[in-house]
């Protein structure tokens, strides 16, 4: 078992579903997690209280704050920082295989534009001021396949009322599934909130690798090969 790292409390245990710990991490994944991610992180303060963070404030460059939730091993996520420096990257991830991945694979990196936290995204979004961020990336959310288990889904009409209200007005909410049911699901519920305009406009539009994409991550590309299409879904904050 890995050693645990002193953010991954109890408390944090209890608002995500699903695994938080994986396989035993290697020497230098266990070394990002002790070395980088005190560097990188939010703490427990930072999100006590709802809508008072400034996110600008974890940065020491004012510009663009760009959030993707979920970034699994964080290939989409360094391809952004890479491809776009002049811009702040915040990185969730709860399970700590991918949060190691992640810090590993930027270790060379410039970490002056990037800040992570390790537990639920939305707990971190309920903490930010109003209309604070650019873009957000949800890419690949866990299905959640069972009825019983949809409120557990990070696209969700309580979810969206918050992803919204931190986005600025005209800014981004980008998703991507492969899981037909789901991508209808995402489709549904963000509509219905009102506060968002779907850009497609015709079926073409969802169905193909937008030409602005950085770059496919390998969950992306196993479900590719296993015959599974994904389904880019690209909305803009309007107000409602
Ligand atoms: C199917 S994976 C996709 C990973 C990555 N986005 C990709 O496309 O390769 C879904 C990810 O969402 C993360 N996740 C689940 N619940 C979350 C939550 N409440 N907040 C942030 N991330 C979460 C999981 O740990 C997992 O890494």
């Amino acid at each position: 078992m890995s050693k645990i790292p002193k953010a991954f409390t109890d408390s944090a245990k209890r608002r995500v579903y699903g695994r938080r710990l994986g396989r035993p991490m290697g020497q230098t994944r266990q070394a990002a997690i002790d070395d980088i991610l005190p560097k990188l992180t939010l703490v427990e303060d930072d999100v006590a209280v709802e809508r008072t963070l400034n996110p600008q404030s974890l940065f020491a460059k004012p510009q663009d704050i760009v959030l993707e939730i979920g970034f699994g091993n964080g290939e989409h996520l360094k391809a952004m920082m890479e491809q776009k420096p002049n811009r702040n990257y915040i990185g969730a991830e709860p399970f700590i295989n991918g949060m190691s991945a992640f810090l590993k694979s930027i270790a060379d990196m410039p970490h002056n534009n990037i800040r992570v936290w390790m537990d639920d995204a939305v707990t971190m979004v309920r903490a930010f001021n109003d209309e604070s961020l650019s873009a957000i990336y949800i890419l690949n959310p866990d299905p959640w396949p069972k009825s019983k288990h949809h409120k557990r889904r990070i696209v969700r009409h309580e979810t969206l009322i918050e992803y919204h209200r931190a986005l600025k007005a005209g800014g981004d909410l980008i998703m991507a599934t492969d899981v037909d049911d789901l991508a209808e699901w995402m489709v549904t519920e963000t509509m219905n909130h009102g506060g968002f305009e779907w850009q497609a406009e015709r079926s073409k539009d969802w169905q193909t690798i937008p030409s602005d994409w950085f770059i496919t991550t390998r969950y992306a590309a196993k479900g590719e090969a296993a015959g599974r299409k994904e389904t880019y879904l690209l909305f803009k904050k309007v107000l409602n």
